[in-house]
């Protein structure tokens, strides 16, 4: 009788430990995953932006570098700045303008030659006439997401080798999270020339 009581007592004891480890299991299963979406405030908006747009290559094409025997190096004096307007292009080899050839790239990544003729990096840090600074959240958003400057429908269309494709598939958050940064950052008043269509190209010295 003795020997019964004491095994009812150890299978209870078995079928408790059972549903308590069976229990833990789904409440593991129920916890919320690390990465949990919540409205974010402006200084994890401007955290997270710097975060995404020092991993996505923002500042290869978009920041002048100084050339270190390490190779190039964004200069941080500039940052974001885009193609410095006083740094004249070397000559350019024209047989980049056609279609099937080489395309060039400046050493510092912020100019560019091809069959869509020369396109400089745009200055995206805030200062208000040479920058960013006068847009609004909606016309960064409407840019990123259509490929055409401001978003407006007869907009020009932004060219190579900005990757707007890529870019626009960017989590709405996440594109503004990228526009508050921008806004964080200094003002470098920097007048990036004018793209230049190929037939111009072709006649540079
Ligand atoms: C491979 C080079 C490259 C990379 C990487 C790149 N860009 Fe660009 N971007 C350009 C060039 C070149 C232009 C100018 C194109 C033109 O003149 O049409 C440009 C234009 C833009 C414009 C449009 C400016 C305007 O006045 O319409 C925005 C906004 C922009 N880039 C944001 C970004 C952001 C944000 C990132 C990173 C998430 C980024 N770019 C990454 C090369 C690049």
């Amino acid at each position: 009788m003795k020997k019964n009581a004491l095994c009812i007592n150890v299978s209870l004891i078995l079928v408790t430990a059972l549903l308590y480890l069976s229990c833990n299991e789904t409440s593991a299963d129920n916890k919320a995953p690390i990465t949990e979406k919540h409205e974010l405030d402006q200084s994890e908006l401007i955290a997270r932006g710097k975060y995404i747009v020092s991993t996505s290559g923002c500042n290869d094409c978009h920041s002048p570098k100084i050339m270190t025997p390490q190779g190039p190096m964004i200069d941080s004096t500039k940052i974001l700045s885009g193609h410095p307007q006083a740094e004249p292009l070397p000559p350019i080899d024209k047989n980049a303008l056609k279609p099937g050839n080489w395309v060039l790239m400046m050493p510092d990544l912020t100019a560019a030659v091809g069959p869509w003729g020369v396109s400089y990096s745009a200055n995206l840090s805030p200062d208000s006439t040479t920058g960013i600074g006068a847009w609004t959240e909606h016309d960064f958003i409407a840019t990123m997401r259509t490929g055409r400057h401001l978003g407006h429908e007869n907009g020009r269309h932004i060219l190579p080798p900005m990757p707007w494709e890529n870019l626009a598939q960017m989590e709405e958050q996440d594109l503004k999270a990228v526009f508050a940064y921008l806004k964080a950052i200094p003002p470098i008043n920097n007048k990036v020339p004018t793209n230049l269509s190929p037939d111009e190209a072709a006649k540079m010295k």
